[in-house]
């Protein structure tokens, strides 16, 4: 099944072109553009810019996959019709429609957060080999952060998650908080990159690392993080980044950990912006080997928005609307 898929739910423009199966998801062209540059002036994402800067890039980029394309290849077109901004979802959804409408496609709705999680299907290399099924994913993006379990025919059962803010959302805040610019995620991590492999002193709480359940909090660790720096004692801000990055992969790895322990899985599939940091990706392998599981990390060009996880989300759980009947959902929801 070869499908043009779309993302427009945030600061992201994606368009790309993909093809495969259960077995893996080739990508035969991928485009994103990203107005997180001009976000960063504003210090985070303003709806209203996102949304106009939707719609100047959405036929440029789409022009771009398709332009030497036989259209009478292509097998449908995918969209991410939710969760995101009303207004940036508006553009892709609408987009979509019409050409599906026009080229007389069948058009496909995709779930913005399974299709962070179909990127694990992306073929990465000659030794590629799909994640097996059931699994547990872990969802970690600007909005959300979820533990699912997923069967063979992949429905989700929500099983744990944060209470409070997602885990990008706390890393964007604390950014904010040490004077690190937008987004935050990259900029934490280029901070913590120059701290290099000296030890991180433990400065800030692991909220609810010791509760029994999956649930995590976040909020009050970016509460910690303003205490520290407008405290008398004064630490250096790539200490304080180093150590709340190191916070948040302990408590995720310890969430693992418990959700491992109580069901049986073959294999975890990370997804969402978030994945793309090293120390999260570092802590959560050792899960894997500690408890033999095969632990998933999408290509980190594949962590962030982008439409080949749209794509292939379209063709690992195909889900068929017709153009007039599919609207954007801003709140949606996995399960
Ligand atoms: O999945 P995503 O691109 O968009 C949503 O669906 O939300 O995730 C964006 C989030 C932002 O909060 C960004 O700061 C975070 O992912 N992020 C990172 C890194 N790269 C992006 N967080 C930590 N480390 C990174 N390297
Ligand atoms: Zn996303």
């Amino acid at each position: 099944m070869k499908i043009l898929a779309i993302e427009s739910t945030c600061d992201e423009t994606a368009a790309a072109l993909v093809e495969g199966s259960r077995s893996g998801v080739r990508i035969i062209k991928s485009v994103v553009a990203s107005s997180s540059d001009l976000q960063a002036k504003y210090g985070g994402v303003v709806p209203e810019v996102a949304a106009r800067e939707q719609i100047k890039s959405i036929i440029p980029v789409i022009s771009e996959v398709i332009d030497d394309v036989d259209l009478a290849t292509v097998d449908g077109v995918a969209v991410s019709y939710g969760p995101g901004l009303i207004g940036s979802l508006l553009i892709g959804v609408e987009v979509a429609k019409t050409l599906a409408w026009s080229w007389s496609k069948p058009l496909y709705k995709v779930d913005h957060m399974f299709g962070h999680i179909a990127a694990n299907w992306i073929i990465n290399g000659s030794s590629f080999t799909p994640p097996i099924l059931p699994a547990i994913s872990l969802t970690i993006s600007g909005g959300h952060t979820d533990i699912h379990m997923i069967n063979n025919k992949f429905d989700l059962e929500w099983i744990g998650g944060t209470v409070d803010d997602a885990i990008g959302e706390a890393f964007d805040k604390v950014a904010r908080i040490l004077g690190l610019s937008y987004p935050g995620g990259p900029a934490i991590q280029l901070a913590v990159d120059s701290f290099g492999d000296s030890d991180v002193s433990k400065i800030l709480p692991r909220p609810m690392i010791n509760d029994d359940s999956l649930k995590m909090s976040f909020s009050g660790l970016k509460a910690a993080v303003l205490r520290l720096v407008s405290s008398e004692i004064k630490y250096n801000k790539t200490e304080i980044a180093a150590d709340f990055n190191k916070a948040v992969a302990e408590i995720i790895k310890k969430k693992l950990t418990l959700a491992l322990e109580h069901r049986e899985v073959k294999s975890v599939l990370v997804a969402g912006g978030v994945a793309a940091n090293k120390i999260i990706r570092k802590t959560l392998l050792t899960v894997g080997d500690d408890l033999g599981v095969e632990i998933r990390l999408p290509d980190l060009k594949y962590c962030g928005d982008n439409a080949a996880m749209i794509g292939a989300a379209a063709i690992l759980k195909p889900v068929k609307v017709l153009p007039d009947s599919l609207k954007p959902e801003s709140n949606l929801s996995l399960s």
